[in-house]
């Protein structure tokens, strides 16, 4: 058949591989696919060419299964008639990316956005499991706007430890306890810690690695049931070959995340992520891919729809069970249905599936009340988000679902005074001024007081830290005293059940009034008003707003530079700004 005779392209990737517009480009565009030993054939098919965005490698333990679980997704895509291509994602490695893997999220997002810009792929497998895998393929896809699923790789098997169910991250922050009072050694230490990584997965707990899944999936953007599946079960496989043949309808169907990822879907998410007591790093995350789908999602959303609604969800480190337990329970589909009962989800929300997100609940059920509970017995009242504005920051969140007897018997239960109370501040300017000082006399560090970490938000350390959620100095342990209030302009691990006042906005590097703050001032937290006030005179912080001077610690490579010249604040997403005008990039290409 003569080039010229062949019908108009249909699908994106025809542009490059058979356009007899111009023979000369689709000669070079095929030629070099062919050296592998796919066949021209194939290539000109007009069969949809599948991406598979590979986030696993040696660097991304979390994630490295995805590169076995993707020939299940080549096999799937195959049988419905696509083309698999298998390319790479810039590795995010959570827990050993230095200085920290937010600075990654964004980088992997924008490679993402141009490689599914730039290469013959109309549509997209996202794979995702640890932390900030998930945002970043998500954010790419809703910038693209190319037809794209999730996969998720899945958590670990539920880690032991001497008969004990012990979860990742969560463990780590009980054991430096330990540690530091000499309860355990170094050995002992690393014994206990590491028994709660036993399989390949990522994070058991209910962190952000599982959080940010079962969102995606909340969202419609992953087939029913696909977060929580344990790395190692069969049934892992098995959804990974469902989601390459379905991938291939939504292309024919023209399903894009744009349908997908509406208002109505955020919503259903932030519900879902308060039944979870999820993650404290899902706000940021969830702000940041609504606005590259240009949805409008604020942290008063989260408020305003997420607070009130109780924990549901019985897992680390909310609660007590890990990854197997919250799948055998019946996953986010049985939270799902929970929810529905009482009309707590919008239920018209498209899926990947095809399946309203209302079908899906309503076909499902939760196979184990003791781990998932229904609304009217929830493990505890209002456990959303709660969010926080005072007289030196605009914004910061309170993860309720870790606020937990102790702590509200020791700070908020003055009687009169509920949910209120005043505390000396003790500043530290970044981690390592906290570990340098944290056992320092001099502060006379005590039960009645706050800590405060600045200098860790996305511009002061840049991508921000996961540092807010800082142990007491080793007296108090020793006393018994396991945490005390914190506050900072970063972030806390999603494993962590610290009871912080995160995220503050704007952060001290870019002139917030926490730069202002200095060890001794009190502090008046009010939770029924949601405040967090300095007490000081406005004269005094005048004074001190006067002699402030900006400083920041030198970027250390050309990208920290870059991503600190570009980002935005963690309230609203921590994205690179100049990348939010930037919407639907080759919702065009499709058309035919
Ligand atoms: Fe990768 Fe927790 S460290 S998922
Ligand atoms: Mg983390």
């Amino acid at each position: 058949m003569n080039m010229k005779d062949k019908p108009v392209p249909t699908l994106r990737s025809q542009r490059w591989f058979d356009d007899p517009d111009h023979a000369d480009m689709t000669a070079l565009y095929v030629e070099r696919y062919m050296n592998y030993g796919l066949t021209r054939e194939e290539l000109q098919s007009g069969r949809p060419i599948i991406g598979i965005a590979q986030t696993g490698s040696d660097l991304t333990p979390c994630n490295r299964h995805h590169q076995a679980l993707a020939e299940r997704v080549k096999a799937g895509i195959r049988d419905a008639g696509g083309i698999p291509m298998e390319f790479p994602v810039h590795p995010i490695a959570e827990q050993s990316r230095r200085p920290t893997a937010a600075l990654d999220r964004n980088l992997a997002y924008l490679g993402l956005v141009e490689i599914l810009h730039g290469y013959p792929l109309d549509g997209v497998v996202l794979t995702t499991g640890c932390d900030k895998t998930t945002p970043a393929c998500l954010m790419a896809a809703a910038t693209t706007d190319l037809p794209a699923i999730v996969l998720s790789g899945g958590p670990m098997l539920d880690g032991h430890y001497k008969g004990e169910l012990i979860g990742s991250g969560t463990v780590i922050w009980h054991a430096r306890n330990l540690l530091a009072t000499g309860e355990i050694d170094y050995e002992g230490f690393m014994e206990l810690t590491t028994a709660s990584s036993p399989s390949i997965g990522h994070c058991n707990t209910m962190g952000t690695a599982l959080s940010m899944n079962a969102l995606a999936e909340a969202l419609g953007m992953s087939l029913p049931g696909c977060a929580s599946i344990p790395a190692p079960y069969r049934e892992r496989g098995q959804m990974a070959y469902r989601t390459g043949k379905r991938i291939c309808q939504m292309v024919l169907d023209d399903l894009r995340p744009s349908k997908i990822l509406t208002k109505a879907a955020f919503e259903n998410a932030i519900t879902v992520a308060s039944a979870l007591g999820a993650s404290s790093n899902c706000p940021p995350h969830l702000i940041a891919i609504a606005r590259h789908a240009g949805i409008e999602l604020s942290l008063d959303d989260w408020q305003r729809v997420g607070e009130a609604v109780p924990l549901l969800v019985d897992c680390m480190p909310a609660g007590r069970y890990l990854g197997e337990g919250f799948h055998r329970a019946g996953g986010v589909p049985a939270v799902l249905h929970e929810l529905q009962k009482v009309g707590r989800i919008n239920e018209s929300c498209l899926t990947v599936s095809g399946q309203a997100i209302g079908e899906i609940a309503r076909e499902s059920g939760n196979h184990n009340p003791d781990v998932i509970h229904d609304w009217e017995n929830p493990l505890k009242h209002r456990a959303g988000f709660i969010v926080l504005s005072g007289n030196f920051f605009d914004s910061a969140i309170m993860k309720m679902s870790v606020v937990g007897d102790e702590f509200r018997k020791t700070w908020l239960s003055e009687p009169g005074e509920e949910n209120c109370f005043e505390a000396r501040a003790i500043v530290f300017d970044g981690p390592e001024d906290y570990h340098a000082r944290i056992n320092d006399p001099e502060l006379a560090i005590d039960a009645r007081s706050i800590l405060v970490i600045r200098g860790a938000g996305t511009v002061g350390y840049p991508g921000s830290a996961e540092v807010v959620n800082m142990a007491p100095p080793t007296n108090l342990l020793k006393q018994g005293v396991t945490s005390l209030p914190c506050l900072g302009d970063g972030r806390q691990s999603g494993t962590s059940a610290s009871p912080s006042i995160l995220n503050m906005s704007p952060e001290a590097a870019v002139g917030g009034g926490l730069a202002l703050l200095e060890t001794n001032d009190r502090l008046r937290v009010d939770l029924n008003q949601r405040r967090v006030d300095l007490l000081i005179d406005d004269a005094e912080m005048e004074r001190r707003r006067a002699a402030w001077k900006p400083s920041l610690p030198p970027s250390q490579t050309p990208w920290q530079e870059i991503y600190r010249s570009m980002v935005g604040q963690l309230s609203t997403g921590g994205c690179l700004e100049p990348a939010t005008l930037y919407l639907r990039v080759v919702n065009d290409d499709n058309l035919p």
